[in-house]
C-alpha cells in the first residue's frame, strides 16, 4: 500500500525525551525504552473526516517491526490495553502526559537486511534511515518527532568500544562482567539519526578548532590493522569542516565527531548525529590499494555526511517525501566542496555523466518521479539519482539564478527560520524567496514535475539592409512520464553563447541573454541577433545550466568551432561528445560506413591544441558510454549499437594512433601523490592507454604499466585497458592481481567487477564460479554490487544478448538475494525495469523475467514496488 505526500498529518503525540538501555547480545539483545510522551492538543493531527475532538482520544500508535515485545508500563504501572500487529503497537491511552516504558528483544545476528541493529563482521552497528528504528524499538518512526536521547549501551568486554550519539557521560562495569557507556545527545533529533556501534576497532584521533574557538575531538574507527588507511579520511573531514565555515559560516556543534567504517553496509554512509557510520569503501584509502577515484569518493562522502549536520540534522525533513530537502542540498554542497578541493571542470563532467547515464534513464522508466515524490510504497526505493542528483541540479539552479552571495543569503535565512525544525521543500523555497527579487513561483515546479525537459533550438537567417538577421527560437517540452502525463512549462536557465567561426561573441538585439544565460520560462522564446556574420553558432547549456536534454542541430564544423572557441569548458567537452555520438549514429545506421576523414583531422587538431591542457584533453578522449548513447535514442537494437560504438572506438585508435601514442609518451610519470596535477596526468595516461590497447602492437604498453605500477590507479588503468587484449593476456594479469590482493576485500571488489564486465560469451559461468570464491558472500552488499551489480549495470553486451539468459541469471540471483537483503536486491533490479528503451525481443524477454519476479512468493515491498510499476507501464 502506497503512502501519499498529500496525506500528511502532524504527529498526535510528541516525545521530548528518549531514554534507551540496550544490552547487546547476538541473538537476544534487550532494549528498554523509556519515553516521555505528550499529547499534542491540536486538531491538525486528526483527519477532518473523522470525528474531530481536538485529538483528545486518539490512541498512541507506535511503529515496530520484527520485535518481540516483553512488557509495557505507563507511569510505572503495567499496561495491557494495547493491540499489536506486524507493523504497529497501538496503545489506548487517555492521559495527555505520561512516561511510557517498553521492553523488547531483537536478534541482530540474524538481521541480514542490514537495517535496524545488526551484527556483522564482528561488530554491532545500526542503520535507521529511513525506517529502521522501528526494528530496534517501538516508536513513532517518522522524521518530524524530535527527541533528546540518552542511551546506555551495555556489552560484553570483547566489544571494548560502545558508541552512540552525542557525548559520553558515564562509563563503568557491571557485576556480571559486562561494561557500559552512557551517551547523551543534547540536540533534539528524529529517530532516523539514532546510531549505536559496538566492537573492537583501531582508532585514529585528531582535534579540530572551530573559527569561534571550540575544540572538537575527531575519532575515526576502522578495522584492526587498517589504521594507516584512515588518515586521508580524517584529513578530508578537517577540510570539510573548514570549508563549511568559510563558505556557509556553519560550525560543528558537539564536542566529539565520530566516524566508524564497517564492511557490511547497504549504502555509502549515514549522517547519524555525531556518529557517522560508513561503508569502509568510503573511508579506507592508500596509494597501494585505492585509485584516485577512490580518494575522490572518500573525500566527497566524508564531506557529504559532515555537511548533513546542518542540512539534514539541525534542519531535518518533515516527512520522507521531502527527502531532497536534505539530500539534493547536501549533494550540491559536497559537489561545490569537491570542485574547490580538486577541479571544477572534471567535477562538473562527473555530475553530468551521472545525470545522463542514470537520472535520464530513471525519468524514462516506470520509476519516474519528481525530486519530491508524491507516492511511495517503500521509502528505501526513493534514495534515487532523481532525489539526490537531479535534486542537486535544482539547488544549483537556485545558485545560478541568485548568484553565490544571493544563495548564501537565502541559506542564512533558511537556518535562521528553521534551525531545530523538521520542514518541507516549500519552506526552503520560501526562505530563498524572502531574500530575492526574483519570483520563484514558476521555478518551484521543478519540485513537483517529473521527467527530463527537452530544450530545442531552431535557427534561421535572413538578410536585410543592416546585415544578417539570425532568429533563434528556443522551445521547451517535457514528454509525459510514467507517473505524470500533463506537463507545464518550467523556468529553465539555459546557458547561451553565440559565436562565429573565429570565436567572436555576439549579443542579442534586445539583451535577453544576460551573463550568458537565457531564461526559458515559456513554451517558446525567440531572440534575434542582427550582425554582419552570415554564419553564427549558438552554444547551449553552458556548464550544464539545467538538467535537460538539448536538441541543437549543428554540423561538424560548428561542433569543432565550439570546441575551439567556446568560453565554457563544459561546452567544449560536450561538443566533442556530440561529435562522437553523431559518428556512432552513422555506424549504427550503416555498419559499413566510414567516418569522414575531415572528422579525424578535426579530432586530431583538437588533441594537438589541448596537449598541454591534459585535464580537458582526457575528458575529451572519453567516448560516450553505451548507457549515455541509450539516452538519445529509442527502440534500441542492443548489439548493433554496441557494435557501432566498438567500430568507432577501433577507428579512433587506428586513425589517431600516432597522436595518441605521442601524447601518451609525452606525459612524464611522476612519484605518486593525490595532487590534482598528478591525478590529471594519470587520468590522461590511462585514457590514452585504453585507446592504444585496442591495437595489438601496443599490448606491451599495457603489460609494462601493470608490471611497473606503484599505485592502484595505474594498476587498475592497465587492467581496464587489458579488457581489450586477447583473453589469455587479460586472464594472466588478473591472476597475478588476485594472487596479490586476495586478502583485501575492497580491492578484490575491483577484480570481481572487472571480471563481471568482460563481454565474454561464457560470462555467466564465470560469474557463477566467482560467486563461489572464498571472499565472495551474498550477505555482503559490496561483494554483490561488484559482481552481480556490475554485470547487470555495465556489461550491457552480455546482459542483453544471451537470448535472455543474462536477464534470467540476474532474476534468479535477485530471488535469492531478496530473501536476505531487499534493499540491495531492489537496487540491482534497476537495469531490468529499464526495458522501455530497447527494441524487441529485449522488451519481451525482460518483462518475462519481471513477471517471474512478481509471481515469486514472499517478494519484498522494495522489489515489488519497482517490478509492479514497471510491468504496469506500457
Ligand atoms: N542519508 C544517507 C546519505 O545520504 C543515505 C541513507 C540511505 N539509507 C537508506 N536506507 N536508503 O548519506
Ligand atoms: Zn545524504
Amino acid at each position: 500500500t502506497a503512502k501519499r505526500r498529500a496525506d500528511y498529518l502532524p504527529p498526535a503525540f510528541s516525545i521530548p525525551l528518549v531514554d534507551l538501555t540496550i544490552s547487546l547480545h547476538p541473538t537476544k539483545t534487550v532494549v528498554k525504552s523509556k519515553l516521555s510522551v505528550k499529547r499534542r492538543l491540536t486538531k491538525d493531527s486528526v483527519k477532518d473526516t473523522e470525528k474531530n475532538d481536538g485529538n483528545k482520544s486518539q490512541p498512541l500508535i507506535l511503529d515496530g517491526n520484527k520485535l518481540s515485545l516483553v512488557s509495557v508500563h505507563i507511569n510505572g504501572t503495567p499496561f495491557s490495553d494495547y493491540t499489536l500487529d506486524d507493523e504497529t503497537l497501538t496503545l489506548n491511552v487517555d492521559t495527555d502526559d505520561f512516561e511510557l516504558e517498553i521492553e523488547n528483544h531483537i536478534d541482530p545476528e540474524n538481521n541480514k537486511a542490514l537495517e535496524g541493529l545488526y551484527l556483522s563482521g564482528g561488530a554491532y552497528c545500526t542503520q535507521c534511515e529511513a525506517e529502521g528504528f522501528r526494528r530496534i524499538t517501538f516508536f513513532p518512526d517518522r522524521p518530524d518527532v524530535l527527541s533528546v536521547y540518552t542511551v546506555k549501551v551495555i556489552g560484553d568486554k570483547s566489544f571494548p568500544m560502545l558508541l552512540s550519539n552525542g557525548n559520553p557521560i558515564e562509563r563503568g562495569e557491571n557485576p556480571d562482567g559486562t561494561h557500559f557507556v552512557t551517551w547523551h545527545d543534547p540536540h533534539p533529533k528524529p529517530c532516523y539519526l539514532f546510531a549505536l556501534v559496538a566492537g573492537d576497532f583501531d582508532l585514529l584521533t585528531d582535534t579540530y578548532i572551530t573559527t569561534s574557538g571550540k575544540e572538537v575531538a575527531l575519532e575515526l574507527y576502522v578495522d584492526k590493522g587498517k589504521k594507516s588507511q584512515g588518515t586521508f579520511a580524517l584529513a578530508s573531514l578537517k577540510r570539510a569542516m573548514k570549508w563549511d565555515e568559510d563558505v556557509f559560516g556553519l560550525e560543528y556543534d558537539l564536542d566529539i565527531y565520530m566516524i566508524v567504517a564497517v564492511d557490511f553496509f547497504n549504502m555509502g554512509a549515514m549522517e547519524n548525529k555525531g556518529l557517522n557510520v560508513f561503508n569502509s569503501k568510503f573511508v579506507l584509502a592508500d596509494q597501494d590499494s585505492a585509485t584516485d577515484d577512490d580518494f575522490f569518493n572518500v573525500e566527497a562522502v566524508i564531506a557529504h555526511e559532515y555537511f548533513h549536520n546542518w542540512t539534514g540534522n539541525r534542519v531535518t525533513c518533515r516527512d520522507w517525501f521531502q527527502l531532497s530537502l536534505k539530500e539534493g542540498l547536501t549533494v550540491f554542497r559536497d559537489q561545490q566542496f569537491s570542485a574547490d578541493m580538486t577541479s571544477p571542470l572534471s567535477n562538473r563532467i562527473k555530475h553530468v555523466r551521472v545525470m545522463r547515464e542514470h537520472q535520464f534513464a530513471e525519468d524514462a522508466s516506470a520509476m519516474s518521479h519528481p525530486i519530491r515524490p508524491e507516492e511511495v510504497i517503500e521509502m528505501n526505493n526513493f534514495y534515487t539519482v532523481t532525489v539526490y542528483d537531479k535534486g542537486a541540479e535544482v539547488i544549483r539552479m537556485f545558485h545560478t539564478l541568485l548568484g553565490p552571495e544571493g544563495f548564501r543569503k537565502g541559506m542564512d535565512e533558511y537556518f535562521r527560520r528553521h534551525d531545530g525544525q523538521a520542514v518541507t521543500c516549500d519552506d526552503f523555497v520560501s526562505a530563498m524567496q524572502s531574500t530575492t527579487e526574483l519570483d520563484l513561483t514558476q521555478f518551484s515546479r521543478w519540485y513537483s514535475q517529473s521527467g527530463t525537459p527537452q530544450v530545442s533550438l531552431a535557427h534561421n537567417v535572413t538578410s536585410n539592409e543592416t546585415g544578417y538577421v539570425h532568429t533563434f527560437t528556443v522551445t521547451q517540452n517535457t514528454p509525459s512520464t510514467a507517473d505524470q502525463s500533463e506537463k507545464l512549462p518550467l523556468y529553465i536557465p539555459v546557458g547561451f553563447e553565440v559565436i562565429d567561426e573565429d570565436g567572436n561573441r555576439y549579443r542579442d538585439d534586445s539583451g535577453m541573454i544576460q551573463n550568458d544565460l537565457l531564461i526559458v520560462d515559456a513554451p517558446e522564446i525567440t531572440i534575434t541577433i542582427t550582425c554582419d556574420a552570415k554564419k553564427l553558432t549558438p552554444v547551449l547549456l553552458g556548464n550544464f545550466s539545467a538538467p535537460v536534454k538539448v536538441h541543437n542541430e549543428l554540423d561538424t564544423a560548428s561542433l569543432l568551432t565550439i570546441f575551439a572557441h567556446s568560453q565554457d569548458a563544459f561546452n567544449r567537452w560536450d561538443a566533442m561528445q556530440t561529435l562522437y555520438n553523431r559518428c556512432i549514429s552513422e555506424l549504427y545506421e550503416n555498419p559499413t560506413a566510414t567516418i569522414d576523414s575531415g572528422i579525424w583531422a578535426g579530432i586530431h587538431a583538437a588533441i594537438d591544441s589541448e596537449i598541454d591542457n591534459i585535464e580537458l584533453l582526457s575528458e575529451c578522449l572519453v567516448i560516450p558510454s553505451f548507457e549515455t548513447l541509450c539516452q538519445s535514442r529509442s527502440n534500441i537494437s542492443v548489439q548493433p549499437l554496441i557494435d557501432a560504438r566498438k567500430a568507432f572506438c577501433r577507428q579512433f585508435s587506428t586513425q589517431l594512433e600516432a597522436v595518441l601514442l605521442n601524447a601518451f609518451n609525452g606525459i612524464a610519470t611522476q612519484a605518486y601523490s593525490y595532487q590534482q596535477d598528478a591525478v590529471n596526468a594519470r587520468r590522461c595516461k590511462n585514457v590514452l592507454l585504453s585507446h592504444l590497447a585496442r591495437l595489438p602492437q601496443h599490448k606491451d604498453l599495457v603489460i609494462s604499466q601493470f608490471d611497473k605500477a606503484d599505485n592502484m590507479t595505474d594498476t587498475l588503468g592497465a587492467l581496464k585497458a587489458a579488457q581489450s587484449l586477447p583473453a589469455d593476456a587479460f586472464e594472466s594479469l588478473m591472476a597475478k592481481f588476485e594472487e596479490k590482493w586476495r586478502h583485501d576485500p575492497l580491492v578484490l571488489d575491483k577484480w570481481f567487477a572487472l571480471h563481471a564486465t568482460q563481454p565474454r560469451e561464457d560470462i555467466l559461468a564465470t560469474i557463477t564460479m566467482l560467486s563461489e570464491h572464498p571472499q565472495f558472500s551474498m550477505g555482503n552488499p559490496n561483494r554483490v554490487r561488484s559482481l552481480i551489480g556490475s554485470f547487470a549495470f555495465y556489461n550491457s553486451e552480455r546482459f542483453h544478448n544471451l537470448g535472455g539468459e543474462g536477464y534470467k541469471f540476474v532474476t534468479d540471483y535477485l530471488i535469492k538475494l531478496d530473501a536476505l537483503n531487499p534493499q540491495v536486491a531492489a537496487r540491482i533490479v534497476t537495469p531490468l525495469i529499464q526495458w522501455q528503451g530497447f527494441a524487441e525481443p529485449h522488451q519481451a524477454l525482460m518483462k518475462a523475467q519481471l513477471g517471474r519476479l512478481l509471481n515469486h512468493k514472499g517478494l519484498s515491498k522494495d522489489v515489488f514496488e519497482k517490478v509492479s510499476k514497471s510491468l504496469a507501464y506500457d
